[in-house]
């Protein structure tokens, strides 16, 4: 019964009422303005120079890498133009190390030599023919004729974009941490590298996975008004939508092309209300932000993202065992100790490691729908060493995690509420009764069950919305990193056309 009450207790303090989400969603509208008025603001709303969407015509052969989260990609895509694409690539771990690596160079030489044993695997010949051509022609000044890639950079935190390749990191996020590249830009950074191999690539867009996910979408739904919004919630979460120009109120520092009337805004909605003015906070938020390596910066992200959910989760499941008013994860039979009660937690339970519980034993809990709770307590003792855990206390941690779960995913709605209020397309005569399209991608929309609907269900109280919830398409998108990203290079590659004399591959 204590177990019951206490667990009740918990799930109340993660509880994000009606009124919450429709307070939040009027906080991020106005954080939302704020940002594409100023700089330096807590949502950043970072111009991204892409002011055009693909319409799934485009073609031709891109290279992408995405850096971002676990993993290293390295792709090359053959856009077709029929609204499809193929697309080859490699995958490698990020070495932990590289990750708070002392210089940037450290980090940005491991992913040019990738990028090289990509090309030596999958173009070869384009390779070979790349270092034919430098051993024997020598180019006249001011002329280079060289066989060579472009390649779209999938580079997932803040950055200040100057360009559509240039721009530099405002801070790392998701447990990179290298000082040294900060206020640096990133393309340049990779090029260098790049250049140093002798690579035939040139870095032709930097891309924040948000917009990636936006094109990528675009280029393959089938809705014939296009998305509006990419959102990732997966590792981080973030989202880049349409914005109408003559709303950017903030100067432009490079060139674009200003005859659509819009721009791509990248919002770095993890920093929404950094100042905590709306979003909620208990007690084990604190202890997560007092341990987390950047304190006072992507607040919501700290609520929304698969990085962080696991360590709340964690952090309740041990308050809750070390309660002396309640039997959590304790064999009260045992006579191993005198008081009565033993602990079943191994003492090398990832339970005992900050940032050791992994959200994916989230959506077990959630999946779970069996009398006995089998797949979460295999998972339970498996994963987190708790040994023959009681029902009683598999269904404690299950309702404890879906109430941050749920919390999370009304919190997404929020940003996902406020984007669709921002553009006004809901109220858009000509779209009356269509559907809204909106990409995403990351794990937590594609394996926690009931991610999506809770989105749904929460965007359906807010005001200015309600029922046309129902018209908002909020469809998984993979691979923005990739096509996306490949799409994006293509859109630089139009607009240096006329100013190049590169012999560029795939056009
Ligand atoms: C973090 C990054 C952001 C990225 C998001 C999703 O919030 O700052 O740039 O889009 O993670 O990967």
């Amino acid at each position: 019964m204590a177990l019951e009450a206490e667990t009740q207790a918990i799930v109340d303090q993660f509880e994000f009422s009606d009124d919450d989400v429709n307070r939040a969603v009027k906080e991020f509208l106005r954080q939302m303005d704020e940002g594409l008025r100023k700089d330096g603001t807590s949502l950043s709303q970072i111009p991204t120079y892409v002011t055009a969407v693909p319409n799934g015509s485009e073609k031709g052969l891109y290279m992408a890498v995405d850096l971002g989260g676990t993993n290293f990609r390295v792709c090359s895509i053959q856009l077709l133009g029929n609204n499809s694409f193929r697309h080859t690539y490699n995958k490698v771990a990020i070495p932990k190390h590289l990750m708070v690596a002392k210089t940037a160079q450290e980090l940005f030489a491991f992913l040019a030599l990738e990028i090289k044993k990509f090309l030596q695997e999958h173009h070869n010949e384009d390779f070979e023919h790349h270092i034919r051509r430098r051993m024997t022609v020598s180019a006249p000044e001011g002329f280079r004729d060289e066989h060579i890639f472009r390649m779209g950079f999938t580079f997932s935190f803040p950055v200040k974009q100057v360009g559509i390749n240039k721009g530099t990191l405002i801070r790392w996020t998701k447990g990179f941490d290298i000082p040294d590249a900060v206020g640096k830009d990133v393309c340049a950074l990779l090029q260098e590298e790049i250049d140093k191999l002798h690579l035939p690539v040139k870095v032709a867009a930097l891309v924040n996975d948000t917009v990636g996910t936006l094109m990528a979408r675009s280029y393959t739904s089938p809705n014939k008004h296009g998305s509006i919004l990419g959102a990732i919630f997966g590792t981080g979460t973030n989202g880049a939508y349409i914005e109408k120009l003559s709303n950017l109120k903030k100067g432009l520092a490079g060139e674009y092309d200003d005859t659509t009337g819009h721009m791509v805004i990248n919002t770095e909605w993890g920093s929404f209300d950094n100042q905590l003015n709306v979003l909620p906070t208990t007690k084990w938020d604190d202890a997560l932000e007092k341990g987390s390596i950047n304190p006072g910066y992507q607040m919501y992200e700290k609520r929304v993202s698969g990085m962080f959910l696991g360590e709340i989760l964690r952090l309740v499941t041990l308050e809750l065992h070390n309660n002396p008013n309640v039997s959590f994860f304790k064999d009260e039979n045992s006579s191993f100790n005198d008081r009565g009660s033993v602990t079943v937690i191994d003492r090398d339970s990832p339970l005992y490691k900050p940032w050791g519980v992994d959200t994916s034993i989230m959506s077990t809990a959630e999946a779970d729908h069996d009398p006995e709770l089998s797949a979460l307590r295999q998972s339970l003792e498996k994963d987190l060493k708790i040994y023959a855990p009681a029902y009683e206390d598999a269904l404690a941690f299950k309702r404890i995690s879906h109430a941050i779960g749920r919390r999370a995913a009304r919190l997404a709605a929020v940003a996902i509420a406020a984007v669709v209020i921002q553009t006004g397309k809901l109220d858009d005569p000509e779209l009356l009764g269509e559907e809204i399209d909106i990409g995403v991608d990351g794990s937590l929309v594609e394996h926690y069950p009931g991610f999506r609907s809770m989105i749904t269900e929460a965007l359906k109280i807010t005001e200015g919305i309600g029922e046309s919830a129902n018209r908002i398409k909020i469809g998984l998108t993979q691979d923005g990193s990739g096509v996306g990203a490949a799409l994006i290079a293509s859109v630089a590659a139009s607009m240096e056309k006329n100013t190049s004399n590169v012999d560029y591959i795939g056009e």
